[in-house]
C-alpha cells in the first residue's frame, strides 16, 4: 500500500498551485468537506480495513488515494455530485470506483489506483416489509448477514449461495441462487432499485417508475449509477436439504451423463440446485470431483438427484439445515487473501461438451504443475430454461437469455495461486482453455455467446455476450441517464458498455 499520509492535509489551493496534478487528492479533500470523518487515507485503520476486506490480493493491492465510507444514500448522492462536478473542473482528478462486497477477482473492478473508492459496506440494512412480502437490503451486505435475519423469520429471497459474497455486485450482474429454478436469476426478484444517478439525484427504479433503468440494472452492473438499496420479493422458506459430495475422478463420465440428463430433464425439479465441480491437485497431477447439491425443501435424498447420490462416494455432508448454514459451508472453500482468476463460458447442455472441456482443462493445466500453491477447479452449473424463462414473466432482464437458448450450462474456471510472477502463465492457459472450448462447442453445435458477468475474466466481454439488441438498449439507457458518460469513463472499473 502507498505510504503517503499527508493527503488529508492537502488544501485545494495547493492542488490548484500544482496545476491540478493531484492524483485524486483534490477530490478527496472536497469530499471530506461535505462527508466529514468519512474519508480515509493510506496508513489509517479504516483505509487498511477497507482494502483488507477485498477477496483477492489483486484488488486488495490497488491503492486508492482515499476511501469514502458512505453510510446512507444521501452520502452517496453527495459524493457522486462532488465527483461529477470535480471531474468536469479537473478532468482525470476525480476518477472513482464503486465497491460492495469486493468479490470481483480482477484488479480495478471495484477499486482504483490514484482515485477515489466509494466503499458501500456500511449500507447493510436488511428490512423486511411489514407483511414480509418483500425485503429491502443494502448493497454492502454479505449474504450471510441477510440470511441470518431471514432464516429467523421463516422467509428467504433469491440471493447468493456463498456467505461472504457481497449483495451489490452479485445482484447487478444477474446472480445465481439455490432458488433460481423457482424464481430465476437474483436480479429477476428485484422490484425496486434505489439508485443514485450521475447527477446525484436519488430515484426509485421499478417496473412503473424509470422502467428502462429498472430493466437495465438487471444485468447492467455499475454502468448507470450507484444502487443504494434493493427491494426483493420474499417467500416462505423453511429448512433445506443438501451438502457436498466428493467422488473419485473415475466417476466423471457417469457424472457428465447424470448432469446432462438432469439439465435436460423435461420435468426439472424446481427445488433442485447443483454445482458440479472438478478439482485439480498439481502435487499429484490428479483430479477429484465435488458436487454441491441443494434441495430447497426439507426433503432428504430427492429422486431428482439419484444419478448423483447413487455414485460411489469418498465423503458427503448431506443433511437438513438452514439457508445460512449451507452458505457458510460453501464459503469454507474460498478463503480471501490469495491471487484469484475467474473465467467463464456458456454452452448447450451436452455431456460430450463437458468431457471435452475436462480434457482441455487437464491438458492446459499440465503447464501449471510448478505454480506455488495452485488451486484449480472447473464448476459446471445447469442453466435450464426453467431458470432462463422466469425473467419473461417478471418484466424481463438484461442478460439476453431466454427459452429460445434451450437448456444451457455454465462453466466457471477458478484458479488461485501465490505469486504475481505466475499471473501471465495462468492467464495464458485460461485463455487457451476457453479458446479451445469455443472451438469444441462450435463443432458440437453447442456454442452460446452469453458470458456470466460475475464470473467473467477482465479479458472477457460479457456485455457483448448479452447480444447486440440488449447491448444497444443498455447503451441508449446510459446516454439518457448519464449523457456525459461518468459511469463509462470516470468509473473505469468493471465491464463497460461502449467498445
Ligand atoms: C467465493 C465466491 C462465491 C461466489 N458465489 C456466487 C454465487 O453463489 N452466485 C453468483 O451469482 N455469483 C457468485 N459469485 C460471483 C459474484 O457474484 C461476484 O464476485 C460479484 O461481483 C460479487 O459482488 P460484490 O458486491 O462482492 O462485488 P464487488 O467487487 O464489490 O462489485 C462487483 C462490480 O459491481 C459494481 N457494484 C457493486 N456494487 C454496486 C452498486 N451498489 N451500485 C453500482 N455498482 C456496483 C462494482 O463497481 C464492480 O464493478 C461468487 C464469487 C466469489 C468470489
Ligand atoms: C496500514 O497498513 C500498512 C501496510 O500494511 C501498515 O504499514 C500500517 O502500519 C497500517 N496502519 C494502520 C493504522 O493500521
Ligand atoms: C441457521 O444456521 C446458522 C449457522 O449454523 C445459525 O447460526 C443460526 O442460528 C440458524 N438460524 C436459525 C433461525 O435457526
Ligand atoms: C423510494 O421508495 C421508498 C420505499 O417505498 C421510499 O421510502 C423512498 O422515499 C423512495 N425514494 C424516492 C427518492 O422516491
Ligand atoms: C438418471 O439417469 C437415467 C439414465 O441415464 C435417465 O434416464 C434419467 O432421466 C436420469 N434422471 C434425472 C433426474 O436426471
Ligand atoms: C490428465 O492429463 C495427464 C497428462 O496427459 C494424464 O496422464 C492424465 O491421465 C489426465 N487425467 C485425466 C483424469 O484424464
Amino acid at each position: 500500500m502507498a505510504a503517503t499520509s499527508t493527503a488529508a492535509a492537502t488544501p485545494i489551493s495547493t492542488a490548484l498551485a500544482n496545476g491540478f496534478l493531484t492524483q485524486g487528492k483534490t477530490c478527496c479533500a472536497a469530499l471530506s468537506l461535505v462527508l466529514s470523518g468519512k474519508v480515509s487515507y493510506p496508513d489509517s485503520t479504516v483505509y487498511n480495513q477497507s482494502l483488507l476486506s477485498y477477496w483477492s490480493v489483486q484488488e486488495e493491492t490497488v491503492d486508492p488515494t482515499c476511501v469514502v465510507s458512505v453510510s446512507s444514500s444521501k452520502d452517496v448522492a453527495l459524493a457522486v455530485f462532488i465527483l461529477n462536478l470535480g471531474g468536469k473542473v479537473f478532468p482525470g482528478e476525480c476518477d472513482f470506483a464503486v465497491r460492495s462486497g469486493g468479490h470481483t477477482p480482477f484488479a480495478g473492478a471495484a477499486n482504483i489506483q490514484q482515485g477515489i473508492t466509494l466503499d458501500l459496506s456500511a449500507l447493510n440494512q436488511v428490512t423486511p416489509s411489514a407483511d414480509l412480502s418483500t425485503v429491502t437490503i443494502g448493497p454492502g451486505n454479505r449474504w450471510e448477514h441477510v440470511y441470518l435475519q431471514l432464516d429467523a423469520l421463516g422467509i428467504a429471497i433469491a440471493g447468493g449461495r456463498v456467505a461472504i459474497v457481497g449483495v451489490g455486485g452479485l445482484t447487478l450482474g444477474g446472480g445465481v441462487s439455490f432458488f433460481s429454478p423457482r424464481y430465476g436469476f437474483v436480479c429477476d426478484s428485484i422490484v425496486r432499485f434505489e439508485v443514485v444517478l450521475p447527477s446525484g439525484l436519488i430515484v426509485n427504479a421499478t417496473e412503473s417508475s424509470y422502467p428502462d433503468l429498472w430493466l437495465a440494472l438487471k444485468g447492467g452492473s455499475n454502468n448507470f449509477g450507484i444502487v443504494t438499496a434493493f427491494e426483493a420479493t420474499a417467500f416462505e422458506q423453511g429448512e433445506l436439504w443438501g451438502g457436498l459430495i466428493l467422488n473419485e475422478i473415475s466417476t466423471k463420465d457417469a457424472q457428465f451423463a447424470a448432469f446432462e440428463a438432469l439439465t435436460g430433464s423435461l420435468d426439472y425439479d424446481p427445488y433442485a440446485a447443483l454445482i458440479n465441480s472438478y478439482i485439480f491437485t498439481a502435487a499429484t497431477n490428479s483430479w477429484i470431483t465435488a458436487s454441491n447439491l441443494e434441495y430447497t425443501k426439507a426433503e432428504a435424498y430427492p429422486a431428482f438427484f439419484d444419478n448423483f447420490t447413487s455414485l460411489p462416494q469418498i465423503y458427503n455432508t448431506l443433511r437438513i439445515s438452514n439457508l445460512t448454514d449451507f452458505t457458510i459451508e460453501l464459503a469454507a472453500d474460498d478463503p480471501s487473501g490469495r491471487r484469484q482468476l475467474f473465467a467463464t463460458g456458456t454452452y448447450g447442455n451436452s455431456a460430450q461438451m463437458m468431457s471435452d472441456i475436462f480434457d482441455i482443462a487437464n491438458s492446459t493445466a499440465q503447464a501449471l504443475l510448478n505454480v506455488a500453491n495452485l488451486a484449480y477447479s472447473l464448476s459446471f452449473q445447469p442453466e435450464p430454461t426453467i431458470i432462463t424463462s422466469k425473467a419473461a414473466t417478471l418484466g424481463g432482464n438484461s442478460l439476453g437469455l431466454g427459452e429460445s437458448d434451450g437448456n444451457l450450462f455454465n462453466l466457471l474456471l477458478t484458479v488461485s495461486w501465490d505469486t504475481q510472477a505466475d499471473d501471465a502463465l495462468i492467464n495464458t492457459q485460461a485463455k487457451s482453455l476457453f479458446a479451445q472450448a469455443e472451438t469444441a462447442a462450435k463443432q458440437l453445435g453447442v456454442y452460446n455467446e452469453y458470458l456470466y458477468l460475475n464470473y467473467a475474466a477482465s479479458w472477457q466481454d460479457p456485455i457483448s455476450g448479452y447480444g447486440s439488441v440488449v447491448k444497444a438498449r443498455l447503451q441508449a439507457v446510459s446516454k439518457k441517464y448519464d449523457p456525459t458518460g461518468i459511469f463509462q469513463t470516470q468509473v473505469p472499473g468493471g465491464f463497460k458498455l461502449f467498445d
